[in-house]
């Protein structure tokens, strides 16, 4: 990576999946800040529940976890049959594969590990191993990219307000939005971030400051409802969010509260930015109307807390929604800066994709 901006997100202090020792170890998401735990998976039933009781979280490290996985899966499936290991595959990957519906990163990781797969012939467990790793390492220059792309959309003195986390922690390395906002931040150009909690799961309080103060950039948190006071004092900047899945038209499913906080910034004149590498991107999928939006436990509304909720009162937490294209200014992935009409730009970015990978 070469230009200007190559000191920018030169170093990474957050890693959440590695695969050590013959195994996979994830950061343990759901005791972060107030513990680093790593947790070792040896089995892909293990690392699919993992995926769903959010011990890693994030469209881009789901997809990246689902791979190594799928290596757990291999490596199972061969010690149970030699010869027919591919019929014991099949089952592993779909268990990988129904762990979490909203984020497609996990789908199209899979979908590229049965491919390669597919034509193996040798040692399939140090294949897949190789394909697992070459998924991370490319997701981590894929969200280089991002950040470097989409740095110079921020004008100079911009106020932020992002939500959920989108960083290190979300990904294989460096983040999506996180990209954007902290080689927006290392270049000037930005005059304070606020980091929205992100009720219920709180990634916005728990993960995303955390993130940034380990990146040693300067944040304040707000109550997810504060963001538009937050952009009325503000007056000017942008609101950067990351992506679950991203339809064909640009419709962007993302963490619940995404749709509320692009309204507000429509409103109130700031940028609506989506930050996503093209694994994001669906083609297949027309529009965000029909990306499956996961519903989660209603306990989570309350968890920690220390009153019940009284009789008669029941749950209802979907855990993303779906913003309509015409409220997104643009969506950056690595391979630029995407603007409307998307059904166009998206392709387009999606056949470049394809085309560096040939
Ligand atoms: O439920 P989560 O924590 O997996 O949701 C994560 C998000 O919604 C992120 O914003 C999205 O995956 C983009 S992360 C780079």
């Amino acid at each position: 990576m070469t230009g200007p901006h190559t000191e920018l997100l030169a170093h990474d202090p957050v890693a959440a999946i590695r695969w050590k020792d013959d195994g996979l170890e994830l950061l343990d998401q759901r005791v972060l800040p107030a513990r680093e735990s790593w947790l070792r998976l040896e089995s892909a039933t293990d690392t699919a529940a993992a995926i769903r009781d959010m011990v890693v979280r994030g469209a881009p490290a789901i997809g990246v976890t689902a791979a190594y996985g799928a290596v757990l899966a291999v490596r199972e499936a061969v010690k149970n049959d030699p010869v027919g290991w591919r019929e014991v595959l099949g089952p592993l990957l779909q268990v990988l594969r129904v762990a979490r519906p909203t984020a497609i990163n996990l789908g199209w990781s899979l979908d590229r590990m049965e491919r390669r797969l597919q034509t193996v012939e040798h040692e399939p467990v140090a294949a897949a191993l190789a394909e697992a790793i070459e998924i991370h390492e490319q997701d981590k220059f894929r969200n280089r990219r991002i950040g470097l792309n989409g740095a110079p959309v921020i004008e100079h003195g911009s106020t932020i307000v992002t939500h959920c986390n989108t960083g290190s922690l979300a990904t294989g390395g460096f983040g999506t939005a996180m990209s954007v906002i902290r080689a927006a931040w290392e270049d000037g150009r930005v005059a304070s971030i606020y980091v929205d909690e992100t009720r219920p799961w709180l990634q916005g309080s728990r993960l995303t400051a955390w993130e940034l103060s380990r990146c040693n950039v300067p944040a304040r948190l707000i109550v997810d409802g504060a963001a538009a006071s937050v952009m009325r004092e503000a007056r000017r900047g942008w609101a950067i969010v990351g992506a679950d899945r991203i339809a064909a038209n640009g419709d962007v499913a993302n963490k619940i509260g995404t749709y509320a906080l692009a309204v507000q910034a429509r409103f109130h004149g700031f940028g609506f930015m989506v930050a996503a590498p093209t694994s994001t991107v669906d083609l297949g999928t027309a529009q965000g109307s029909a990306i499956p939006i996961e519903q989660r436990d209603g306990a989570e509304l309350t968890a920690g807390q220390a009153w019940q909720l009284p009789p008669g009162i029941g749950t209802h937490n979907p855990v993303f929604d779906v913003t309509p294209a015409q409220l997104i200014d643009c969506i950056v992935t690595e391979q630029g800066v995407h603007r409307p009409p998307f059904a166009v730009s998206l392709a387009e970015a999606c056949e470049s994709a394809a085309a560096s990978a040939e």
